[in-house]
């Protein structure tokens, strides 16, 4: 992938001062594209819509609509950090839709992974869709599309996410906006820090759209979500503390769906166990288990049951891809 040239044969980004040229040069090119008009954006809060949107508000401040839909799925913290970041530091004009309850009902009883998966990204769709009915005169969907998305969709590995998903009334009305394009993953986050995005924002490990959804095994109740949400919370407190932040590839909890014995102030507890799961990569295919410090394991251990309501037992995943894969559903 290294070797493809791109569309107008860059010098690849290592700098922060190509960063910026990339920067000055976006800025000019988003300001004649779009004119007085108006963008709209789904605002994940992950790298690349991040980056997408910081850039835009640069470019044409509060004519960018972004629209945050928290799906009830994600990890804590991650809607305040977006509210925080582009509300608050950035002066978006950022429309927040808590869409929590829409998701988790729908869910309820679901216990199908490919029919949870579908009924995630279909109703992130709808609420996306309902926002964006309700704005007038708005002419573009920004989208974070990198370059490595436009080379799978033309060797046919995947589908690139662009407007296709949207219902037609909706995907009609834009033309699209897609200034990270010609991009690598490395160059989004250095044009990121670059354009101010705090240091957890662009260096953050990958985070499934389906977000804890897929980390909560099963059909979803709201105990075992916030058991997995924090115990998600611990172990990425103690890899910041530990150093260990942006050396392991992605590290998670997973909180299945069966309970075992077990003892609390001289009682007897039925809870969940809670699984870690940490690993490394470089493409994906393959994977391979991080080792962590034992001392660590034990402090994990401590902290989650004791910090987190329904864990009496937490268990390491040991597993490489192939046999496992990444996620568990
Ligand atoms: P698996 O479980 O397939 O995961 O070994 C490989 C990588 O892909 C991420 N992943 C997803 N990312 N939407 C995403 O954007 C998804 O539905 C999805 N499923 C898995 C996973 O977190 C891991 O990094």
């Amino acid at each position: 992938m290294e070797d493809i040239r791109r569309p107008d044969g860059m010098e690849r980004i290592t700098t922060p001062e190509l960063a910026d040229a990339f920067i000055a040069e976006q800025i000019k090119a988003l300001q004649a594209q779009v004119g007085e008009r108006k963008v709209l954006l789904a605002l994940s809060g992950g790298v690349d819509s991040s980056v997408v949107a910081a850039l835009l508000i640069k470019a044409i401040g509060k004519q960018l609509v972004c629209v945050h839909v928290n799906h009830g799925l994600l990890r804590k913290g991650e809607p305040e950090q977006v509210i925080e970041v582009f509300r608050n530091q950035m002066d978006a004009n950022l429309i927040y839709v808590d869409a929590t309850d829409r998701f988790l009902d729908l869910l309820a009883g679901v216990s199908d992974p490919e029919e949870k998966r579908h009924i995630i990204g279909e109703e992130f769709i709808n609420v996306f869709a309902d926002e964006a009915r309700k704005l007038e005169g708005v002419d573009f969907l920004a989208q974070g599309t990198i370059w490595p998305d436009i080379l799978e969709s033309e060797n046919g590995i995947k589908a690139h996410h662009n407007a296709g998903g949207l219902p037609e009334d909706i995907a009609d009305r834009f033309e699209l906006v897609e200034p990270v394009r010609i991009l690598f993953k490395d160059e989004v986050r250095m044009v990121g820090k670059q354009l101010g995005l705090p240091e957890n924002m662009v260096e953050r490990q990958p985070f499934p759209g389906p977000g804890l959804g897929v980390r909560c095994p099963g059909a979803i109740t709201r105990e075992r979500l916030e058991a997995v949400r924090e115990s998600d919370a611990i172990l990425r407190e103690e890899f910041a503390k530990n150093g260990l932040e942006g050396k392991v590839w992605q590290y998670f909890t997973v909180v299945p769906d069966f309970k075992s014995t077990g003892i609390k102030d001289g009682k007897r507890t039925f809870d969940w166990p809670c699984i870690i799961r940490a690993i490394n990569t470089t493409d994906v295919m393959e994977v391979t288990a991080e080792h962590l410090p034992a001392e660590l394991i034990d402090h994990l251990v401590k902290r989650i049951t004791t910090e987190v309501p329904g864990i009496n037992r937490v268990l390491y995943d040991y597993t490489p891809k192939p046999p496992a894969t990444v996620e568990y559903e």
